[in-house]
């Protein structure tokens, strides 16, 4: 099959097919496509949150990326496929967690690039992560680009594994000639968060005075807003069988806390735990916490705290120079996590804590650039 050249939705009557649109990324792209007067249909577990989508004019369709044929079904029809679901995991877990993970991250894809390809669907964007791409082994915090493999002989966490393997699934079916982009996320902060992603349960904790010190160390940081932005680049203008990372600014967690402490007038904790303390109690709060208590949210896991501690760096350049990718703020989507999680989830309830304006980007102080005037100028986002 050769390569399809990308579509542009805005005319094509087809629907664009997504995965994972109740999660953060998904839900934060779904918004995006609609304003764009894209037609979607999602693929949901029937069983699942799917709060995300309430509301929205979006086709449904119900089944597994675990299951071929269930997703075959799903995509018949569609132009264009936005693979975002995974199952995001940052702990080690038992034998059936990372098998879980395994087979929705790596199977998962597999089934999603398969049907696509029968169904004839076109472009495939594949979400994928900042810690599947490698790093300079002697100095881990030296700006990591595309063309750095994964380093697989270090501890690394099933999660991270699978998203290298995930990789590997679109470059094995881009050879074969299917059209695949991969669009590298890192961690996400922005509005739209209705599970809630870890950064936002943390930001809500931290308003509830939950959060009594810190880790020191550090990671690129991505606005929801840029991710999706991502995605929608990759699809126009990437090359098949090429990634592209996407980030806004590298932060440390205490340059984050700063941020909290600005949206929510609520003071940040001062006291900062060495990384490498704190990893062996999480090390052995992990450990019993998958174990006994599975459900538990866990903060600070050892895979984390591994992450923030390389400090790792990304090279924004082939984004920027190939298909004009544009950063905006972390402040700007800190205030929107902020807001979101202020007015739409309820879930700030300390009464000191700041009253934000109803949408967080309104918000944002200084009269930033329209960060999407760029699709816009270039005939509308597909
Ligand atoms: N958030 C980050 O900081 C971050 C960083 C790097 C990369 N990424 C990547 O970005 C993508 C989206 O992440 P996210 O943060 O939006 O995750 P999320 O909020 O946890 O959402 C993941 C979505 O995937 C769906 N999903 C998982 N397994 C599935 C399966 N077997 N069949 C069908 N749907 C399935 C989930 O559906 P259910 O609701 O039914 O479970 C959920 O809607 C992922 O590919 C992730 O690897 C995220």
């Amino acid at each position: 099959m050769s390569p399809r050249s990308p579509i542009s939705f805005a005319s094509s009557a087809a629907p664009v097919f997504v995965t994972g649109s109740a999660g953060h990324v998904g839900a934060n792209l779904v918004r995006r496509l609609l304003e764009d007067g894209v037609r979607i249909r999602v693929l949901l577990r029937q069983e699942d949150n799917n709060e995300g989508l309430d509301g929205l004019e979006v086709e449904r369709a119900y089944g597994d990326i675990r299951d071929l044929d269930a997703t075959r079904q799903a995509i018949e029809g569609c132009q264009g496929v936005y693979h975002v679901a995974a199952k995001v995991s940052t702990i080690d877990g038992t034998g059936a967690h990372r098998r879980e993970v395994y087979e929705c991250n790596v199977l998962g894809t597999r089934n999603v690039l398969k049907a696509a390809r029968e169904c004839d669907a076109g472009r495939v964007v594949v979400t994928g992560s900042f810690s599947a791409v490698g790093h300079d082994l002697d100095d881990p915090s030296a700006p990591s680009d595309e063309t750095m493999q994964f380093y697989p002989m270090e501890r690394t966490m099933p999660y991270e594994r699978s998203k290298a393997l995930v990789e590997h699934e679109c470059w094995r079916a881009a050879a074969a000639g299917q059209d695949v982009v991969v669009a590298t996320c890192c961690a996400v902060v922005g509005g739209a968060d209705f599970f809630p992603s870890r950064l936002g349960r943390t930001l809500c904790d931290y308003t509830d005075g939950k959060l009594h010190a810190f880790v020191d160390g550090g990671f690129e940081f991505v606005a929801a807003r840029d991710i999706v932005d991502g995605h929608l680049l990759c699809m126009r203008k990437g090359r098949s069988g090429e990634k592209y990372i996407f980030s806004s600014e590298y932060k440390t967690i205490s340059d984050i806390l700063d941020l909290y402490e600005d949206v929510s007038g609520i003071p940040r904790p001062r006291r900062r735990i060495p990384a490498s303390l704190m990893y062996v109690f999480s090390e052995a709060a992990s450990f019993y916490l998958s174990r006994v208590h599975p459900d538990f949210p866990q903060r600070f896991t050892p895979g984390a705290i591994r992450l923030l501690k390389k400090r790792r760096h990304a090279n924004l350049n082939k984004a920027k120079s190939e298909l004009g990718y544009r950063p905006t703020s972390i402040r700007d989507a800190v205030q929107e996590a902020y807001a979101f999680h202020y007015h739409q989830r309820k879930a700030i309830t300390n009464p000191l804590a700041k009253r934000p304006r109803s949408n967080g980007a309104a918000q944002a102080e200084h009269a930033a650039p329209d960060p999407r005037s760029h699709l816009a100028a270039d005939g509308g986002a597909s």
